[in-house]
């Protein structure tokens, strides 16, 4: 079947919200990049899986339609993540699917980069 070009909202902790499309099954790192997202020292690692900048949190209801577990890996991440959520997962290590289509996710304010600290 061919892949759908999928709504999905990013919003800042400043209320600014950026509405874009996504391939069906993109991660949200990859669809924010794609569209030139201004979120400043998001994704540093590019989806290595080494920082927790791609840090979004989701709301409970579309939290639970994600169709990727949450690796050890990730959550080892998500630990040293700013404002941690249990809602939060790393935008790399999530793709957008029919079912989250058109869902808003936060960007937290500031970022960790786990490779400074
Ligand atoms: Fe670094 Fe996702 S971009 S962990």
């Amino acid at each position: 079947a061919k892949k759908e070009w999928l709504e999905v909202t990013y919003e800042k902790v400043d209320g600014m919200k950026f509405t874009v499309k996504g391939k069906e099954g993109d991660n949200l790192l990859d669809i924010a990049v794609n569209n030139d997202l201004d979120l400043e020292g998001f994704g540093a690692c590019e989806g290595t899986l080494a920082c927790s900048t791609c840090h979004l949190i989701f709301k409970k209801e579309d939290f639970d339609l994600i169709e990727e577990p949450c690796t050890d890996e990730e959550l080892d991440m998500l630990d040293l993540a700013y404002g941690l959520t249990d809602t939060s997962r790393l935008g790399c290590q999530v793709c957008l699917t029919k079912k989250l289509k058109g869902m808003t996710v936060k960007v937290p304010e500031g970022t960790a980069d786990a490779r400074s600290m």
